[in-house]
């Protein structure tokens, strides 16, 4: 083996022989792995193909591939299969102190050294993109909490995020609530913040019907400037309420909204209708898609000319793509939508505006996550009185969450931030931990009591369970640990050698070092649930670890604080993604 000082501790971290084979550590996704296999290469030896995860053991070849995903089991059992010798055993379960660099690195350099590299450089997210004048109900929450999510990893990667808030703010519906505006307050001045209240003449008599079709022309030829201010006032009013949610969520959104295309549709369309792709179809001009054998129509103009929500989407994707340079679009909605988008990136590839192949940039995913039902299992609804309105659903969270905490004594000066941060914490991460198209029952009561559903509450005292609760109440414990030794955390850091030495203090080891790859998974699969599940499992490990380990007192004391250091860490970068604020004491 070249036997370069500098690479010394690498070899010695990751590479062990056992028996003759050459049994190599994957430290996760950075240099070191790289350049080891480099050296290998240039060595005698034989190398497995890297990422070839069909082979991870070669018997013939004599070398074992063990990456991090591999657990101590996991790598015995593969010793014993292909080497047949349980003296193996030994040599893995008791080997020299192994000193784990790369977690000390990152407790000196921070947890940034350990962002996943992508490929991608600009990103643009859509998502929440409520409707005007309607309350934002629990499917935007969804989209919200996910959209956010998934910037922030990217951000975390160094991607430039444009996080866009594509407001429904146009379309006919403006005049019905222009109209009825002007009935409502005839001086001009609206003064009731529930814009939700104009959608009760929707269903309203013909003449109605008529006055509002009239304000829409009037809204959209822009000439007459009252129109335009019923209108500016109606989204002002609206988007404040949005505003509030927003900065309760901690989220960061740029409103656009569809009136901003709206002045490149034709623009947009124009160059459909030049490359032959839009067909007149009784007055519609439509988009025939070709999937497989089917003819999907896109109609990108309805007969009596007006536009609709295809129209805006393309005219969306022309300016970002076109205007923008985005590389990676996301769109965040409901699944409901999916075969709307499916159609607009077809119509976006016939155009060219894509490239053909899925694999090149730039790109565009739909992340459609399974539909928001309500009590009854249907889809919640967004008028009437059965929406569960998201300001309620965080008050009630943030209340009951504070009735316990001040039935345990907690000090005054605390508790409304501990009580936030765990209330909001426990409704997002509600949102995020499921498969992305797993259905949901958003309904409060089910939310905040159904241990079956969504367990957040429930278990305050005794938190187990896969909630935010559990997993804030983990983070608070090891910060108590830390505390509770007296020892000052940033000298350790300096001074103290990182160990992992026993069974538990590696598997714990280990499973921090796939942060950076779950990172990057959740990333490039716009997966968050799986940096949910990871932290899930971390607090499992973390749990086991401290059961079997003394910590505080024991002569493995510095090693041991500095893991706890190290899991805290890593468990606030993943609740910082997950957009949720970590407490230090329950
Ligand atoms: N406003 C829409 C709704 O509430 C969602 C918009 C999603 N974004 C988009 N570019 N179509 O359903």
């Amino acid at each position: 083996l070249p036997d370069d000082p500098s690479y010394r501790d690498i070899w010695r971290n990751h590479l062990g022989i056992v028996n003759g084979c050459i049994c190599l550590f994957r430290p996760s996704s950075d240099n070191s792995f790289v350049e080891m296999l480099w050296m290998l290469r240039n060595s005698e030896l034989r190398l497995l193909p890297p990422h070839d995860h069909e082979r991870k053991y070669d018997i013939q070849q004599r070398f074992f591939y063990v990456d991090a995903s591999f657990n101590i089991e996991e790598t015995l059992e593969l010793s014993r299969v292909c080497l047949g010798m349980p003296t193996f055993v030994r040599s893995l379960v008791s080997p020299h102190p192994y000193p784990y660099s790369r977690i000390q690195d990152m407790l000196t350099d921070g947890i940034d050294t350990w962002a996943p590299k992508l490929s991608v450089k600009r990103a643009t997210v859509d998502f929440s993109s409520p409707n005007i004048a309607k309350d934002m109900h629990v499917g935007h929450l969804r989209s919200t909490i996910i959209g956010d999510t998934i910037a922030r990893m990217l951000e975390y990667s160094k991607v430039d995020v444009s996080r866009r808030n594509d407001v429904g703010n146009w379309g006919t519906k403006f005049g019905m609530l222009i109209e009825f505006l002007f009935e409502k307050f005839p001086d001009g001045e609206v003064t009731d913040h529930d814009v939700g209240k104009l959608e009760e003449r929707f269903d309203d008599d013909d003449e109605f019907k008529e006055r509002a079709r009239k304000a829409v022309v009037a809204l959209q030829s822009g000439k007459e400037e009252k129109y335009q201010k019923a209108w500016a006032q109606i989204c002002e009013t609206s988007q404040g309420g949005f505003k509030e949610v927003y900065q309760r969520l901690g989220v960061h959104l740029e409103d656009t909204g569809e009136s901003f295309y709206n002045t490149y549709i034709p623009l947009a369309l124009k160059e459909l209708i030049g490359k032959g792709l839009i067909k007149d179809d009784e007055g519609a001009k439509v988009i025939k898609i070709v999937e497989g054998k089917k003819l999907l129509p896109l109609v990108a103009t309805e007969k009596d000319g007006g536009y609709n929500y295809a129209s805006t989407d393309l005219a969306t994707l022309w300016y970002w793509l076109n205007v923008e340079k985005a590389e990676w679009i996301i769109y965040v909605t409901d699944v409901g939508q999916r075969e709307h988008f499916k159609k607009i990136f077809a119509a976006a590839k016939s155009a060219e505006w894509l490239p053909a192949d899925e694999s090149k940039y730039p790109k565009t995913s739909h992340v459609g996550f399974g539909l928001v039902l309500g009590d009854d299992g249907k889809r919640s609804r967004t008028r009437g009185t059965e929406v569960v309105k998201l300001v309620d659903l965080l008050d009630e969270a943030k209340t009951r969450c504070k009735a316990v905490l001040v039935e345990r004594g907690m000090a005054a000066k605390e508790l409304e931030q501990t009580a936030e941060a765990v209330g909001y914490g426990a409704v997002k991460y509600a949102a995020l931990k499921y498969n992305i198209l797993t259905n949901c029952t958003f309904n409060i009561d089910q939310m905040l009591n159904d241990k079956a559903c969504l367990m957040i509450f429930s278990h305050f005292f005794n938190v187990q369970g896969n909630t935010a609760v559990y997993l804030l109440s983990a983070h608070a414990r090891i910060c108590s640990i830390i505390r509770g030794s007296g020892k000052d955390i940033e000298q350790l850091k300096r001074e103290g050698q990182m160990l992992l030495q026993t069974d538990d203090e590696r598997k714990l080891g280990l499973h921090l070092l796939q942060f950076g790859e779950v990172v990057k998974e959740a990333c490039t699969n716009l997966s968050p649930h799986v940096l949910c599940e990871y932290l899930y499992v971390l607090s499992g490990k973390f749990t086991s670890f401290y059961s079997e380990c003394k910590v505080v007192g024991s002569a493995e004391e510095t090693r041991r604080l500095l893991l706890c250091e190290a899991t805290a860490v890593v468990m606030r970068k993943c609740f910082h993604l997950l957009g949720i604020t970590p407490v230090y004491k329950i």
